[in-house]
């Protein structure tokens, strides 16, 4: 573990900078950075439909096992007043990190100490969950996370969790939810659930009625929701909308699928379009989550648009992530690529 030299830094928060569109991050790190190899990126699946509707993503994500998904038969109820496989192919960094512009490290902050201590501070749960130096391979070769339980865990085709990793803290949010009865779907970890009762509770009170839809996934769900796909309509193209077991971030207990009944509270491209939806995608962060596969990205994060899938990650990395306009996966890739050249 080596510390940065001070000039790398520097480097580093440059172009993270300019990668996320003029967010300054300072990379510092626990030290071991610069011996990162290339960030992983996903294979490039199939051509992205994107913006059109998919009429595969609801089927893709049913609220449970065995019940079948569909549109929510009682009327809507007001929120609480409570506040309110296979690992893909590795290739090197994508573009949108690899063509960050090198920058003039003569050129320098102006105010060096506070704005790098503020930045510095900001970066350090990515630096220390970085995707390079929280994986291990399994005997069978498999890409296995080591920070499964971190709220910064990045989970993706090329990163499993253990298939036993079952979050400690799981708790049913107090939200309307777009089915009734009880099941292990309405749950998710403690700190995102009470993170997600304020986002409703914020859209209730901005005229938004949203509903969830799905949330937690055990390894076991998981698996027989893909399976069900890939028997539906092969395993490749039942993969662009629904994770194998192990992949999906359902199962961390930090994600949500949310829907309106504009559309029936399918979990469909339209719900991107209605007004929940853009409310939704304007102020997830706000809040602490981000849209997890934004439209247009498929070839980096491996997954169709899915403007209903809402992924807490706390207020303060959702505001670096969302401001840079990157994918989880390419803010990572951008720490990583500068800290590699650093
Ligand atoms: N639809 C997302 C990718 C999942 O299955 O986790
Ligand atoms: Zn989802």
């Amino acid at each position: 573990m080596r510390k940065l030299p001070g000039t790398g830094r520097w480097l580093i928060a440059f172009a993270v900078a300019f990668a996320a569109g003029g967010l300054f991050i300072q990379a510092e790190s626990n030290g071991d950075s610069a011996a990162a190899p290339p960030a992983v990126v996903l294979t490039p699946p199939p051509v992205a439909s994107a913006g059109t509707t998919d009429p595969s993503a609801a089927a893709a994500e049913p609220p449970s096992l065995p019940a079948a998904e569909g549109p929510a038969t009682k009327p809507a109820t007001k929120p609480s007043t409570k506040p309110a496989t296979k690992p893909a192919t590795s290739k090197p960094a994508t573009s949108k990190p690899a063509t960050s512009k090198p920058t003039e490290p003569s050129k320098k902050p102006v105010d060096p100490k506070g704005t790098a201590r503020v930045a510095q501070a900001a970066s350090a749960w990515a630096m220390n969950n970085l995707p390079s130096k929280t994986v291990e391979r399994s005997k069978n070769g498999t890409a296995v996370i080591t920070n499964p339980s971190s709220l910064y865990v990045l989970v993706n085709k090329e990163r499993n969790l253990p298939s036993s990793y079952v979050p400690k803290d799981l708790t049913i949010p107090d939200v309307p939810f777009s089915f009734s009865g009880d099941s292990p779907k309405k749950q998710m970890r403690k700190e995102a659930a009470a993170a997600l009762e304020k986002l409703f509770d914020g859209a209730w009170k901005a005229g938004i009625e949203l509903k969830a839809v799905s949330g937690y996934r055990s390894y076991a769900t998981q698996k027989a929701i893909f399976d069900r796909n890939a028997k539906a309509k092969g395993a490749e193209e039942a993969n662009r909308t629904s994770a194998h077991p192990g992949q999906s971030e359902h199962q961390t207990g930090l994600a949500m699928d949310v829907s309106s009944a504009s559309v029936g509270y399918a979990l469909e491209e339209s719900f991107g379009g209605t007004k929940e939806g853009r409310w939704l995608a304007k102020h997830a962060a706000d809040y602490g989550f981000i849209i997890r596969y934004p439209q247009g990205e498929e070839r980096i994060t491996g997954y169709t648009y899915e403007p209903w899938h809402v992924r807490y990650i706390g207020k303060e990395a959702a505001a670096e992530v969302a401001r840079s306009k990157l994918t989880l996966e390419a803010f990572f890739d951008t720490l990583e690529a500068s800290a590699t050249k650093a």
